[in-house]
């Protein structure tokens, strides 16, 4: 926890008291840690006799703003410093410039930032939100709290201390009334729906029926066209080119979709295998296709919004379309998993949960990366009540990919390089990614949920000035469809560095590049990292190309970066301020650092990384 420059997210030496004992949680989330947290602020104010209701930013309306009396943010920081996709708008509404210094005067806030101090703009987001709601008049009730991926415990080793903290100074806001106890931990919190059995069984040979329901107004649905492993058969590694078509959009509007850089989510479903392994785990297998009426048991925790209110479904269309049963648990599904359990079971989930259990947890589930169908297996004689569903597991996420194509050189197709996620653990039994491999299953003509995602800083530089792009692996996807533009448009100054292991392996869209380098439309520099005795990379490359890098950026060059999160972003930095240094005739690593800060402020330097 701290307060910086930026920021001070303090508390007031006199608080102003609330009109009522209730308030709002608020989270935008990219992995879904952040709904974790707001989900565990939640239940812990509710403990206390609070009314709670707990949302993404996207289910909020700006109005509320000066409807709530209090409101607990939690907020990531994503991609390289910014905000995450979900909080852009509410974001925007904040920095509007005509907005009076004491337009929040009446609303007292926490903030809980969730970051990884080894990028540079730690935890960003919750340092400037912090900053700009002072300046707007409101109140924090208690220092802004950050959770570090970096420490020892990530955010178990803040946010439990910070949430005693919000807790013991909101308390006096509004105070309980007199006689009110708050439950005990160990008192199980009513479940979040209630379940009413409705007529009967409505699908047959263990398969629901019910077709999938999309989870954000503006997804949709299309067909998978294409579905190609581009990597050798022998190679280690499958790697798709994925095509999709999006269903009931007219020929007319098809080029108009999505732009070159834009990303492509896709939600995915959980196997047949996996959820009868789970229903099997909960000895929930006998009402797994029963049709139930679904509805919220308070107001405060509604359904998702996509789904409506009663929902009439089964148990096994939750487990397939809506809720994540493949991802590693989170400590909160320790805590309701303790609730259902006996004897040396529950002590074993108790201690968890605890401080003193931190290291076996993180033993127990992120090095292996243990899911939670694993876990739930071995812990299968705990008895959970079905109404319990929505508090034991999360939401499916979508997973977003570049999309490697530009609109009008492939009729509004859209096409992926996919990464089937593949890996070994201490586990017997390889990890596997959800998305991926549910992607990889498929055939053509296959339904697959979808949104596109044109939040990312990725575009095509306006007026086709010179370009360096940097993408080893599926991080080139992106430059295939800007490239396919940047033809269109004749901008001929393109330098691309791409990274593989072998040439004869893994090099994508090889017979695309290698056309536009024999025209004349492209320097590729390809470090293909196991193909000799020395490993090479793309950061290795680009001081063989310092002149021509120094030259495109002297005139007006943009710089993108896209790919793994985990060395490369950094190796590739290191690289270019090299550059800066010898071409650019820079005393010092400072200045070249300048530099740098400069590109990126003006929109010419651009990182699209994942973990
Ligand atoms: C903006 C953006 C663009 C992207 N573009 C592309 C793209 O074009 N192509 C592409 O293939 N991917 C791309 N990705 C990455 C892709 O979204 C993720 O790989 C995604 O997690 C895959 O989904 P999944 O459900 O199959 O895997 P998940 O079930 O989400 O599992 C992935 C998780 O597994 C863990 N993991 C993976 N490998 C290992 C390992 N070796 N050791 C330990 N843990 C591991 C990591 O925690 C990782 O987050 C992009 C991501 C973003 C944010
Ligand atoms: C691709 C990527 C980029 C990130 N960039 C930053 C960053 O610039 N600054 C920071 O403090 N944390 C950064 N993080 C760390 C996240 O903020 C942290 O993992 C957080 O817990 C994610 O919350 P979420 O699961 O709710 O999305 C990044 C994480 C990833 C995967």
């Amino acid at each position: 926890m701290s307060s910086t420059s930026l920021g001070n997210g303090t508390a007031p030496n006199s608080p102003l008291p609330l009109d009522s004992r209730t308030f709002l949680v608020l989270h935008a989330s990219v992995t879904g840690t952040a709904v974790d947290v707001a989900e565990r602020i939640g239940r812990r104010a509710r403990r206390e006799g609070w009314a709670v209701t707990v949302k993404s930013v996207t289910e909020f309306n700006q109005a509320e703003l000066l409807e709530h009396g209090l409101i607990v943010f939690v907020l990531p920081t994503t991609g390289n410093g910014h905000t995450p996709p979900q909080f852009v708008p509410l974001w925007t509404a904040l920095l509007h410039p005509g907005l009076p210094p004491d337009f929040l005067e009446d609303l007292r806030y926490a903030v809980f930032g969730l970051g990884d101090s080894s990028y540079g703009k730690y935890n960003w987001v919750g340092k400037k939100l912090s900053r700009r709601l002072d300046s707007l008049g409101a109140h924090a009730v208690v220092e802004r709290g950050e959770g570090d991926d970096q420490n020892e415990w990530g955010v178990e080793s803040t946010f439990p201390g910070w949430l005693d903290q919000l807790m013991a100074s909101i308390d006096p806001l509004f105070p309980p009334e007199a006689g009110f106890t708050s439950h005990a931990l160990d008192t199980v919190p009513p479940p979040r729906i209630r379940l009413e059995k409705v007529g009967s069984t409505s699908a047959a040979n263990g398969h629901t029926e019910q077709a999938p329901l999309l989870w954000t107004e503006d997804a949709s649905w299309a067909k998978l066209v294409r579905n190609e492993r581009v990597t050798a058969e022998d190679w280690y590694q499958d790697v798709r080119e994925v095509e999709l078509e999006l269903e009931g959009v007219q020929d007319s509007e098809r080029t108009r979709l999505y732009a070159a850089g834009d990303v492509l989510e896709i939600r995915p479903q959980n196997s047949k295998e996996d959820v009868d392994r789970f229903l099997a785990s909960t000895r929930w297998t006998e009402i797994a296709d029963e049709p139930f009426l679904i509805s919220p048991t308070s107001s405060d925790q509604p359904l998702p919004p996509h789904l409506p209110t009663p929902f009439r479904t089964t148990i096994r269309y939750l487990l397939t379309n809506e809720l994540d049963i493949a991802s590693v648990p989170r400590l909160s599904f320790f805590e309701w998993l303790a609730y259902f359990s006996e004897g040396d079971m529950q002590e074993k989930l108790r201690e968890f949960c605890s401080p003193a259990g931190q290291d076996d947890l993180i033993d127990y589930t992120l090095r292996p990366r243990r899911t939670i169908n694993e876990v739930l297996y071995e812990f299968r004689s705990a008895n959970i009540p079905p109404e319990y569903i929505f508090d034991l597991l999360p939401l499916i996420r979508p997973r977003g990919f570049s999309i490697s194509s530009s609109p009008a050189s492939h009729q509004g197709k859209v096409d992926l390089l996919v990464a089937i996620v593949k890996y070994k653990t201490i586990l017997s039994v390889p990890r596997k990614g959800l998305t991926t491999s549910w992607l990889a299953s498929l055939s053509p003509g296959s339904r697959v949920p979808v949104r596109f995602d044109k939040s990312g800083l990725l575009r095509l530089p306006p007026g086709d000035p010179p370009l360096i792009m940097v993408g080893p692996g599926t991080g080139v996807a992106p430059f295939r469809a800007l490239m396919e533009e940047r033809i269109r448009c004749g901008a001929k100054e393109n330098l691309l560095f791409f990274g593989c292991r072998s040439v004869s392996k893994d090099f994508y869209f090889k017979a695309y590049w290698d056309a536009l380098e024999e025209k004349g439309d492209l320097t590729l520099s390809v470090a293909p990292s196991r193909d000799q005795e020395d490993k090479v990379y793309v950061q290795d490359r680009i001081p063989e190309y310092g002149a021509q890098i120094w030259d495109y950026l002297n005139r007006g060059g943009y710089f993108y970066v896209c790919g793994s999160s985990t060395n490369m972003p950094k190796a590739v930095k290191k690289a270019m301020l090299g550059v800066f240094q010898r071409e650019g005739g820079m005393a010092d690593a400072q200045e070249a650092e300048r530099y740098w800060d400069r590109m990126e402020r003006e929109g010419r330097l651009v990182e699209e990384t994942w973990g």
